[in-house]
């Protein structure tokens, strides 16, 4: 029998998601702050999500410079932490199981579509099996919806996701802190993601009530 990797052990192991919808500056930012908050993520962007990457980041971005792209954007102390990235359509991957020690998952942006398959447990990816292997283990799972007007049934889905467990926070930036740039506006919707998966955020001041 082999010691236990206590290095390993004390590092938070999630999940991220990201989907096609609108907003992949949200998953962008909120990989770069849990990775400054020293977590392990396990990253899985779906062929849309590698597409919104592109379309609203520029040619540069790309899925297989991640690296580059993070530290470009917000400085090394994104290497305090470690990921790992998976094809979406690799139903073996680590994540795909309730045997496997990752805490907590976000989407980030959740398409409509992958909203869906999550409210009906249907693991067509990586992606929704993973979320359903939150649901299932009653860990949390945060999904981060981006869509508007909203349909009965997109409505539905999101009302099935939260009665299953999830949390529901859409990407609604809040304009009391006054911010000043599309980044601000990033930082905002990541700092409650940070808060929803039981971080300290720092990304945005906290209301003081003054
Ligand atoms: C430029 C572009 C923007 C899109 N924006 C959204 C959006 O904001 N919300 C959404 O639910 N779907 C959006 N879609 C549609 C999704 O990408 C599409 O439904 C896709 O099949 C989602 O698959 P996925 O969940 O596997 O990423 C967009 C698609 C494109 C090409």
């Amino acid at each position: 029998m082999t010691a236990p990797d206590t290095r390993a052990a004390a590092r938070r192991t999630l999940a991220v998601g990201v989907t096609g919808a609108s907003g992949v500056i949200y998953a962008v930012r909120t990989i770069a702050a849990l990775l400054e908050e020293g977590c392990h993520l396990e990253i899985v962007f779906s062929d849309y999500g590698r597409r919104l990457l592109v379309d609203e980041l520029g040619p540069d971005a790309k899925v297989d410079r991640l690296l580059d792209l993070l530290t470009a954007r917000y400085g090394d102390g994104v290497r305090r932490g470690t990921f790992a990235l998976h094809a979406n359509k690799d139903m073996g991957a680590s994540i795909a199981s309730g045997s496997h020690r990752c805490e907590a998952m976000v989407i980030v942006p959740c398409s409509m579509k992958t909203m869906a398959g999550v409210a009906h447990g249907l693991s067509r990816s990586l992606i929704e099996r993973a979320a359903d292997v939150m649901l299932k283990e009653h860990r949390r799972l945060v999904l981060v919806p981006r869509e508007t007007p909203m349909s009965l049934p997109q409505l539905r889905n999101m009302v099935a996701c939260a009665e299953a467990g999830a949390h529901i926070l859409p990407a609604m930036p809040a304009f009391y802190q006054q911010p000043k740039t599309i980044e601000d506006l990033a930082s905002f919707v990541a700092g409650k993601i940070l808060n929803a998966l039981g971080f300290e955020q720092r990304l945005f001041p906290a209301w003081t009530g003054e």
